[in-house]
């Protein structure tokens, strides 16, 4: 019942507390009717996946700065793509981008799909990454769930069930916040609040602008939640 307003006060404080990333379009951009590029969109969340924001951005700026298009990025040898990932680990993401890469601009002329699962068919886009640029790239209203938006939902929901038996509880009701104006902003707002205020350790309740809804922090056991899986 509450949810359409959290989201509401989620986006609001967004408009004004968005951070600054390499692969955002400003407020007054999108005022302006821009739409965030889905090759960077794709890139950045590809890249974000186990690695922080303060690692991730000088990588993304150089892959931008060489490979500007998706196109780009599928002509470039993959020996290239894989010593411009060294440091970023995971290798199995810089593989799976170079596949991506690659049928998008033999499929698709180099043009993202732009629904959920159109996404998803292609090679190394997983639900996530399928969810995030449909979300953000193209409004799409897909629930973009990670670990960030796992922890705020757990706490505003009280939601005690451990992880990751919680997933589909979270999922829920992520999907029943979820905005039909603005998903894109909302994932990122959700992901923003759990990156600076909804912090795993010490939340800062006193400046979290949906603390009136958070169930956790009524029951004094925000940084209790989301409980972690049994060892
Ligand atoms: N983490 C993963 N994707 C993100 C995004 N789009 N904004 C902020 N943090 C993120």
């Amino acid at each position: 019942r509450e949810a359409p307003r959290i989201a509401a006060a989620l986006l609001d404080h967004y408009d004004t507390h968005a951070r600054t990333l390499a692969w955002r379009i400003s407020p007054q951009q999108r005022a302006a009717g821009v739409r965030p590029d889905p090759y960077r969109v794709w890139l950045s969340e590809v890249m974000l996946q186990q690695t922080t924001v303060a690692a991730v951005t000088s990588y993304f700026n150089a892959f931008i700065g060489r490979w500007p298009t998706v196109e780009a990025l599928a002509a470039a040898p993959a020996e290239d793509v894989l010593a411009a990932w060294a440091g970023l680990g995971y290798y199995a993401r810089a593989r799976n981008l170079i596949a991506c890469a690659r049928a998008m601009a033999a499929d698709h002329g180099g043009r993202f799909p732009d629904t959920e699962p159109g996404l998803r068919a292609l090679p190394g886009i997983g639900d996530y990454t399928a969810a995030a640029v449909a979300a953000i790239a193209f409004d799409r209203p897909s629930a973009v769930v990670d670990a960030n938006v796992e922890r705020v939902t757990a706490r505003l929901f009280a939601i005690h069930t451990p992880l990751p038996a919680a997933k589909s509880a979270i999922r829920a009701k992520v999907a029943q916040m979820l905005p039909a104006a603005r998903p894109g902003d909302f994932a990122q707002a959700m992901m923003d609040l759990g990156a600076t205020i909804c912090t795993p350790r010490n939340p800062s309740c006193l400046l979290c602008p949906v603390a009136g809804w958070c169930e956790a922090r009524a029951q004094g056991i925000a940084e209790s939640l989301p409980v972690k899986p049994p060892k």
